[in-house]
Parts: C-alpha cells; sequence; structure tokens
C-alpha cells in the first residue's frame, strides 16, 4: 500500500492500496442544503454543487435523490468499520467497509444516496437508481463499485456508492471503467508519450 497521490483534486484515487492519512481533511468541504441531504452531509464544494443540482433535476423528474452519507473523516471510519466487524467478522467487513484511512468517504467525494423511503441497501430496485444510471455522468459522478467488478475494485457491488470525478466522468461511464482502470488506461498513455 502507498499514500494516495492527487490530493486534494478530482482525481483522488483512494481503494485497498492507495491510503490517505488520519490527518486529511479535504479542503473546501462544504455543507449540502438539507433540501438534498440527511443533516450534516459535507462534500468538497464542487462536487457538493454538482450534487445538489443532480438531485434539483431528479426532483424535477420526480425523483427523489438524498445523500445519507457523504464526507467521513478518519476517526468516524474507524468506529463504523469496528462495528461492522464486530458483527459480521473482519473478512465479511473486508468485502463492503474501507478500513480507515483507506475509504474513499474520506476524500468528501463520495456520497451514498438513498430516495428516502426504501433503505439505501435496496437502491437498486428503485426507479431513482434508473435514472442515476442514466443521468449521474451528466453531473460528474460514476458508479463507484459497480456489479461484476468486485475482483477489480476489490468491493462488494454498491448501487447506492456515487464517486465524484468530474469531467471525466462521460468517458468513465461510455467505457463502462471503474476508476482502477481509468487510472491504468492514462497511466499507459503517459508512458507511451
Ligand atoms: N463502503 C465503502 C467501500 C467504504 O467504506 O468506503
Ligand atoms: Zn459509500
Amino acid at each position: 500500500t502507498k499514500p494516495s497521490e492527487n490530493l486534494n483534486t478530482n482525481l483522488i484515487l483512494v481503494n485497498k492500496y492507495n491510503y490517505v492519512t488520519q490527518d486529511y481533511i479535504p479542503e473546501n468541504l462544504e455543507p449540502i442544503d438539507t433540501a438534498y441531504a440527511r443533516s450534516g452531509m459535507q462534500l468538497v464544494s464542487e462536487a457538493k454543487n454538482a450534487f445538489e443540482e443532480l438531485s434539483q433535476n431528479a426532483k424535477e423528474d420526480d425523483m427523489t435523490i438524498l445523500a445519507m452519507s457523504s464526507y467521513r473523516s478518519y476517526d468516524y471510519q474507524v468506529n463504523l468499520y469496528n462495528n461492522y466487524v464486530e458483527t459480521d467478522g473482519k473478512q465479511a467487513a473486508d468485502t463492503y467497509s474501507a478500513r480507515a484511512g483507506y475509504s474513499e468517504h474520506q476524500t468528501g467525494l463520495a456520497v451514498d444516496v438513498y430516495n428516502g423511503v426504501i433503505p439505501y441497501t435496496s437502491f437498486e430496485e428503485t426507479e431513482e437508481f434508473t435514472w442515476m444510471q442514466q443521468n449521474a455522468y451528466k453531473y460528474g459522478f460514476i458508479l463507484r463499485y459497480p456489479k461484476d467488478k468486485e475482483e477489480i475494485t476489490e468491493y462488494m457491488y454498491e448501487p447506492w456508492h456515487l464517486r465524484y470525478v468530474g469531467d471525466i466522468a462521460p468517458y468513465i461511464y461510455n467505457n463502462d471503467l471503474t476508476l482502477e482502470e481509468y487510472y491504468d488506461i492514462a497511466k499507459k498513455n503517459l508512458d507511451n508519450y
């Protein structure tokens, strides 16, 4: 494992091999308007604006997309992960929860969504999920842990977890990539340059 590069940019990669330190707090965290989120939710400014626009436009299509978890501090993630380990054991917890420092939620660019009615774990069954599949990339968000990509992301499929990447989102979406695959391609292009 190694420290993540591209801190405080839309390109930061945090996964099982790239971590942020305990003291990493992204710059420009801002609260998400409670019209679009549970109270106390924060994202990095650019991601927050994009998310509010997404949620507002979803509302105009009669869809409810709310943030239920977004920025999480290192210490918050410590507790979350430990609780999962107590409930399910380490091996199971590692398939769906990041250890502290290894969670994309610490970047302030990740958001878990639900429709305000059905628990987020069943988000896939909602019409809001279909809307997100068709529209999230237009606002700079990608589905971070897709189905059938578990071997690449090393996490279970998470239909509710979106990651803000900004203007590379359409490329990632149109080529059906994970952020890990995007990084590999970008790196190869640089090597060949
Ligand atoms: N559920 C994702 C992997 C996290 O804990 O960051
Ligand atoms: Zn998440």
